[in-house]
C-alpha cells in the first residue's frame, strides 16, 4: 500500500521526538525536543528527570509534527512507537502517548524495537536498499554488527563486551571541559581536526580477537590517564585555555577519534568477510546512530566497504541521531506486513501499560 501514513514517536533516552512519514518515503514532518540543556548541566541522563522532560514536552512535539505534515489523526493508518531498549521510564512516556493517540482514534500500534529502527531508516533514504545487508550501529548505548537477511530477522555478528563508542566519545568530551551542550560526539569531531592524531599512541582494542565484538572501556580510560597525566583541568572549559592547554586537548581529542574508528574499521572488516561467506549476494553496508554522522567516521568505513567491493548507506546527521522518523519508517515496514498491534481501548486510565 503506497498511500500509508504513519506517526512515528521516539522517547527512548534524551530526545523527545515525532515525525509524520508517508510509505512512498515521504517525510510530511519531523519534530525533535532536546534535553540538552538538562544534558549539560548534570553531565548524563539522569532517568527521572528524563522522564518529566519528555512528559513535559510530548503532547506539543506531536502536535507540532501534526500540523508540520497538514494532517490530523484522522488521515492517519496507524501509530509506531519506540518501545525498547531505553530507560522504562522514558519509554513510557512515549507509548501512554501513543496508546491515547491510537485509542482516541482507532488506530493500529505498531511497536518499534530502537535499534532496528536506526538500521532500517536506511531503506528510506536509499530506495535499492534490499535485504539481506549488513548494519553497523553505533550510538551512545549500542555497538552493534548486525547481518540484516530480512524484515525481523536478524543474525547479531557482534556487540560491545562493555561501553559504546558513542559513550566513549561522550566521557572524552566531558574530561576535555568540552562544551557538552553540542553533545559530545559533535564537540569531539570538531577538536580533532585541529589536532595531531599521531600524537597521543593509544592501542588499539581487541586487537588478538578473532571475532566482531567491540570494548570502549579499555581506550576510555587509556584517555583518562593521558589526560591526567597533562595536567588538562576539565573545570577550566577549553574556550578559557591557553593555546598549549588546548593545542594539547586537540592532539588527544584526535588521536583517540582515530583509534576508537580504527577499531570499526577492523571489526567491520572482519564481519563483512564473515556475512560475505554467509551469503554472498550482501551489496551494501549499513552505518547509522548517532556517531555515524561523524564526517571522520564516514569517511573511513567508506574505504573498508569500497575496499570490499560494497556500497556504503549512511543516512543523513538528522535520521543518523534519535529521531521519529525511524520509528514511523519501521512502522509503515512492520505494517505493510501485517505485523501490528489492534487499537487499545479508547479512554484507557492513564497508568495502563
Ligand atoms: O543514536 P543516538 O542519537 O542515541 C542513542 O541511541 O544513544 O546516539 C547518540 C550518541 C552520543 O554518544 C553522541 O555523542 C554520538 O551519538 N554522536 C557522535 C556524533 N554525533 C552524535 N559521535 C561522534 N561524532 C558525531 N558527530
Ligand atoms: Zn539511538
Amino acid at each position: 500500500d503506497h498511500n500509508l501514513v504513519i506517526l512515528g514517536i521516539e522517547t527512548s533516552c534524551d530526545d523527545t521526538a515525532a515525525a509524520v512519514v508517508r510509505s512512498n518515503g515521504e517525510i510530511l514532518s519531523q519534530i525533535v525536543s532536546s534535553q540538552a540543556d538538562l544534558l549539560a548541566r548534570y553531565g548524563g541522563v539522569a532517568p527521572k528527570m528524563a522522564e518529566e522532560a519528555h512528559a513535559k514536552v510530548i503532547d506539543q512535539v506531536v502536535q507540532e509534527a501534526l500540523d508540520k505534515a497538514k494532517v490530523t489523526e484522522r488521515d492517519l493508518s496507524a501509530v509506531a512507537v519506540t518501545i525498547g531498549p531505553g530507560l522504562s521510564l522514558c519509554l513510557r512516556v512515549g507509548v501512554q502517548k501513543a496508546r491515547k493517540v491510537a485509542g482516541s482514534f482507532n488506530l493500529p500500534i505498531v511497536g518499534v524495537h530502537h535499534m532496528e529502527a536506526h538500521a532500517l531508516v536506511a531503506r528510506l533514504v536509499e530506495k535499492k536498499l534490499q535485504f539481506p545487508f549488513i548494519t553497523l550501529l553505533i550510538s551512545g548505548g549500542h555497538n552493534l554488527l548486525v547481518l540484516a537477511r530480512d524484515l525481523g530477522h536478524y543474525i547479531q555478528l557482534g556487540t560491545t563486551i562493555d561501553d559504546a563508542i558513542g559513550e566513549a566519545y561522550d566521557k572524552t568530551a566531558k574530561w576535555l571541559g568540552l562544551d557538552l551542550r553540542k553533545s559530545g560526539g559533535p564537540a569531539i569531531e570538531e577538536l580533532a581536526q585541529q589536532g595531531d592524531p599521531g600524537a597521543v599512541n593509544f592501542s588499539v582494542p581487541m586487537k588478538q580477537h578473532k571475532d566482531c565484538n567491540f570494548s570502549y572501556a579499555g581506550l576510555k580510560n587509556q584517555v583518562r590517564l593521558a589526560i591526567e597525566a597533562q595536567n588538562i583541568n576539565a573545570e577550566i572549559p577549553i574556550s578559557s585555555a591557553n593555546s598549549e592547554d588546548r593545542s594539547a586537548r586537540a592532539n588527544i581529542a584526535a588521536s583517540f577519534q582515530q583509534v576508537a574508528v580504527l577499531h570499526l574499521e577492523e571489526k567491520c572488516q572482519r564481519a563483512i568477510e564473515w556475512a560475505l561467506k554467509i551469503d554472498p549476494s550482501i551489496k551494501y553496508l549499513v552505518a547509522s546512530g548517532g556517531v555515524a554522522s561523524n564526517k571522520y567516521v564516514r569517511s573511513r568505513l567508506n574505504l573498508v566497504v569500497e575496499r570490499n567491493g560494497l556500497q556504503l548507506v549512511c543516512p543523513p546527521p538528522s535520521l543518523c541521531t534519535d529521531n521519529g522518523v525511524m520509528i514511523a519508517w519501521t512502522g509503515i515496514e512492520h505494517f505493510r506486513m501485517g505485523r501490528f498491534d489492534p487499537p487499545p481501548p479508547a479512554n484507557e486510565p492513564e497508568d495502563a501499560k
